[in-house]
């Protein structure tokens, strides 16, 4: 096969050659835009990160395109509709870091409730003081989790492993495994209001769109944190900006949020003054970041050295399934 691969760094770059010897490989460490698109448009496999939108357009550029594989458990980019009526395969990597991203919601929630940031940030300006570094613990409190599937449950052992309560809201329950794990499926209401600290895992589709918004942030217990490690437009920014002004919450812990994409290649902008509603989600997005009771961190709650080989491995697996013609991970 002609594999064309977007987002990759040398490493992977190296592993991938390795794995992949026999096929035809073309390696980028740009996401595929309509400008790049050309150079691969006669391949008929691609293989991308999040920040490659795969829409009609792209897809209509590669004509012989069969195979598309995501290295991420979220596939939001890809316009699936368009693939399925092209008949182009896609296919993803469901569990590499279940652990990984659990573990980072932990960084985050922690980082909140003990002050982490601010305290280094004063070791810089040489302020050794206590003064506004008290923090507060987590065993005792309610953690509300969005979202039970594979990140969310791991969530679940960990804030047990801490002594929380812990309070859960899914459209799919798990009845054995919160029997098992001790927590108890409540409605997203009565989550809002009980919890001390909401955590995010669910993927972002239509019925998930802002499903943090005004009003669902008014149900919200005061002086919780929310944390998102999910995507941001789960989360709309406007709502969560004027919930931290209104003190609803406490603090906000963010590994993703709407328009960090955008964020990233600001100077873009520049070039195309054009698009307004960018150019305020950007603004957005600034005001928000530069509150001190706002932890981020740019979308690496997924970035550990083990997952990234688990990612690697499983896309060599399913691009070799797909060839064997009995295709994995297909979502
Ligand atoms: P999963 O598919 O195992 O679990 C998702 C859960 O959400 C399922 O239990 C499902 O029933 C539930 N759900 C779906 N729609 C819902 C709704 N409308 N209301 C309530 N619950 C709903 O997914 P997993 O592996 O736990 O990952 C969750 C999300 O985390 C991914 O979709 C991805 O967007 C994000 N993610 C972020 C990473 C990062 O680096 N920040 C890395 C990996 C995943």
């Amino acid at each position: 096969m002609r594999i064309a691969f977007f987002e990759v760094n040398e490493l992977e770059e190296e592993y991938l050659k390795k794995k992949l010897d026999g096929h035809q490989l073309k390696f980028s460490n740009e996401k595929l835009t309509l400008e790049n698109v050309q150079q691969i448009n006669d391949f008929d496999s691609i293989s991308v990160f999040i920040y490659s939108k795969i829409d009609e357009q792209i897809t209509r550029e590669i004509p012989n395109l069969k195979l598309i594989t995501t290295r991420s458990t979220g596939f939001d980019q890809i316009d699936l509709e368009t693939c399925k009526k092209q008949g182009i395969t896609v296919c993803n990597v469901p569990s590499y870091g279940e652990n990984t991203v659990a573990e980072h919601t932990f960084a985050l929630i922690l980082s909140l409730s003990r002050n982490m940031c601010k305290a280094c940030i004063r070791r810089f300006e040489q302020d050794f003081s206590i003064e506004g570094l008290e923090g507060f613990d987590l065993k005792g409190k309610t953690i509300g989790v969005i979202g039970t599937g594979q990140i969310g449950l791991h969530v679940i052992r960990i804030a047990k492993g801490f002594g929380m309560n812990v309070v859960a809201y899914d459209v799919h329950q798990n009845k054995l495994l919160s029997e098992v794990l001790g927590f108890e499926y409540i409605s997203l209401e009565n989550l809002l209001a009980e919890s001390d600290v909401i955590t995010l895992h669910v993927p972002y589709m239509k019925a998930t769109h802002h499903l943090m918004n005004k009003d669902t942030f008014k149900l919200v217990k005061k002086g919780a944190l929310l944390i998102n490690t999910a995507r941001g437009s789960i989360v709309d920014t406007e709502a969560l900006i004027d919930a931290l002004d209104k003190k609803i919450l406490a603090g906000a812990g963010l590994d993703v949020f709407e328009g960090e994409e955008v964020i990233k290649e600001e100077k873009q902008l520049l070039y195309d003054p054009k698009n307004l509603e960018v150019l305020t989600n950007l603004v957005k997005d600034h005001i928000l970041l530069s509150k001190d009771n706002v932890v981020f961190t740019p979308h690496i709650a997924f970035y550990s050295k083990e997952a990234l080989e688990r990612i690697l491995e499983t896309t060599v697996e399913n691009i070799a399934a797909f060839v064997l013609g009995k295709p994995q991970n297909v979502v």
